[in-house]
């Protein structure tokens, strides 16, 4: 059966407005995802430059038996959430050993794109007729304080989602899920690591253009949705990776000095040329840092996963 909870999320009017009040200008990563967004990020999934899904989907593919039996340790009923669940094509991996080694448990996956819940649950429906769905349409953070505290909790937080935060508050981020957590409680979380700093630019920057589509469509999103005036035709899209940090950040660039009006704020805001609004970041870790962040936050890890090319990285972390 699927159940779906929708939260009040993130309000769009009011961060736009603060994004764009910053100096620099800023606008958040969730602000890509409304349904163009959603259907170009499905487009980038199968770009030949982005490995990242790839790299997973062959991770999760060779080790699903193996995370089975991580999550059903002690055969005891659990919630299984899954921050950030995109189409499920990757859970599935997961869930088919699960429900043949006949565990009990509820999958709860979290989005904050309705049509993205929608689809899933079609999906599992279908495929999985007697598993359990309690689908929450919010953000994680929010989804995060809303965690069941009385069940064993197993969190999914694949993909590389958490490189859209910066280090610092990915790190906060991974101890408030520790602090709502219970002692053998697991989280398998997915991290994209260092590598050939031409790799990772390609994988943002590729050949067909659709990243720059997938980052330029949150200005036609501003358009649509707060009737901005954004002419697209003057904005441009400037990826960039540093190998120091690790951290890949992409940019709108306003081509020429330009006002723009957004009516639904009854505002104007002026770009300068060459002026940029920062997108989305990107992290790429290496394993120090990765096992600086998970053993600070209260998890040891129990097992570490890598595709062939070691691209990318699962940790099984458990609860301290
Ligand atoms: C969904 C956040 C993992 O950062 O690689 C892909 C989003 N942005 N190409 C990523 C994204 C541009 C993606 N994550």
């Amino acid at each position: 059966m699927v159940h779906a909870h929708s939260i009040p999320q993130a309000d769009l009017t009011h961060a736009v407005a603060q994004g764009l009040a910053n100096d620099p200008k800023r606008l958040p990563s969730w602000m890509l995802y409304d349904e163009n967004g959603d259907r170009l990020f499905q487009e980038i999934m199968k770009l030949p430059e982005y490995y990242p899904t790839r790299c997973e989907f062959e991770i999760l593919k060779t080790h699903s038996r193996d995370l089975a039996r991580y999550f059903n340790e002690g055969r005891t009923p659990f919630t299984l959430i899954e921050l950030g669940a995109g189409d499920g094509t990757k859970t599935e991996l997961l869930i088919d050993p699960l429900l043949k080694s006949r565990s009990n448990f509820t999958y709860t996956p979290v989005d904050v794109s309705r049509n993205v819940l929608e689809a899933l649950g079609t999906r599992l429906r279908k495929k999985y007729p007697d598993l359990n769905v309690d689908a929450l349409n919010t953000t994680y953070h929010e989804a995060v304080r809303m965690l069941p505290d009385n069940r064993k909790k197993v969190l999914l937080f694949l993909g590389a989602n958490i490189g859209n935060m910066p280090v610092p508050e990915a790190g906060q981020f991974v101890h408030d899920i520790a602090r709502q957590m219970k002692r053998r409680d697991v989280m398998l979380i997915g991290f994209d690591l260092k590598k050939d700093p031409r790799i990772v630019q390609r994988a943002y920057d590729d050949a067909s253009g659709v990243t720059r589509a997938f980052n330029l469509n949150l200005l036609t999103r501003l358009n649509a949705e707060l009737g901005a005036e954004f002419d697209i035709a003057l904005f441009d899209h400037c990826p960039d990776y540093n190998p120091e940090s690790g951290t890949a950040a992409s940019y709108l660039v306003s081509l020429k000095d330009q006002d723009v009006l957004i009516r639904g704020l009854g505002k104007t805001f002026h770009f300068s040329q060459w002026e940029t609004i920062h997108t989305e970041i990107s992290q790429k870790y290496d394993l120090l840092m990765i096992e600086r962040m998970l053993t600070s936050a209260g998890f040891e890890i129990s097992d570490l996963f890598f595709d062939t090319n070691h691209y990318f990285c699962d940790v099984v972390a458990m609860k301290q």
